[in-house]
């Protein structure tokens, strides 16, 4: 194995392929917690590769978080690389490691990636518990950078303007927002809620950012979709759970899965 996390990614998508059967993938799509179930409604399993198989990749610390790549065909015909888990950078185990199945799906000739969270509401006027949001841009509060060195990259369209449209052709009834990711464990208090509402904030979570810097770094199309699961820290006067945030997953699967179908299908 090597030290260089984007040959480490190589390998493991030359892995991938193998356990797969197939030269190259349409789309990767990284399931955020709440979002797993909706997986199955994509389409057809063809393989599933548990993330202990593959080059580079750690078994998720978190319940509800899953921890392998599913390889689906889906109804149009298209081949997705769905990432049933991820790594976050609260996690310790360092920066690669939370975009290496970016990296990865990259290596294995994706274009386009899907990135998708559970995310709390900071516009809880407008925003009702179990929507999905498309995330219009990003505020990157994590501290963090997955590009080392003096590249400079253009993020002024992180989350591509063209995906989004084509998104809300598909659900018209769809809202943009934007999302403010912190690195976490802990949720906000109530103060920093009130802050990244005053910075411009729709959604606060923990993930996403750093895997869409990656994915620019990289080239690839970006579409990125909260689910929002809860109200930020004193917005509703109730306390936070991560049990609270998987239950609204699993009540809103359906609808998550066939609008991801849907837009695979059409991508
Ligand atoms: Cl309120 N904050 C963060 N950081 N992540 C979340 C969340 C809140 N709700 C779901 N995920």
């Amino acid at each position: 194995m090597t030290n260089d996390p984007y040959a480490l990614a190589s390998e493991a998508a030359a892995e991938l392929k193998r356990a797969a059967g197939l030269d190259t993938f349409d789309v990767a799509l990284v399931m955020g917690s709440g979002w797993v179930p909706a997986a199955d409604a994509i389409g057809e399993t063809a393989a599933e590769i548990p993330f202990t198989e593959l080059p580079g990749f750690r078994a998720p610390a978190v319940a509800g978080h899953g921890g392998k790549i599913r390889v689906i065909r889906t109804p149009g015909g298209r081949h997705a690389l769905v990432l049933l888990g991820r790594t976050h950078l609260y996690e310790g185990l360092g920066i690669d490691a939370v975009v290496h199945g970016v990296r990865t799906a990259a290596a294995a000739g994706v274009r386009t990636l899907v990135l998708t969270n559970a995310a709390g509401g900071l516009r809880p006027e407008t925003q009702q518990v179990g929507e999905p949001v498309l995330i219009s841009d990003h505020i990157n509060l994590t501290g963090a950078n997955p590009i080392t060195g003096t590249t400079f990259i253009d993020l002024s369209e992180v989350y591509s303007s063209r995906l989004r449209a084509l998104v809300r052709e598909i659900d018209p009834t769809l809202a943009e927002g934007v999302y403010v990711a912190f690195r976490g464990p802990t949720y906000e208090t109530p103060a920093e809620i009130r802050m990244l509402r005053t910075l411009g904030g729709d959604m606060i979570g923990m993930s996403t950012v750093l895997e869409a810097i990656a994915a620019r770094e990289a080239n690839l199309d970006v579409l990125g979709i909260s689910l929002v699961t809860n109200p930020g820290a004193g917005l509703s006067g109730e306390p936070l759970n991560h049990e609270e945030v998987l239950e609204v997953g699993r009540a809103t699967a359906a609808r998550m899965g066939i609008l991801l179908s849907k837009v695979v299908d059409r991508l």
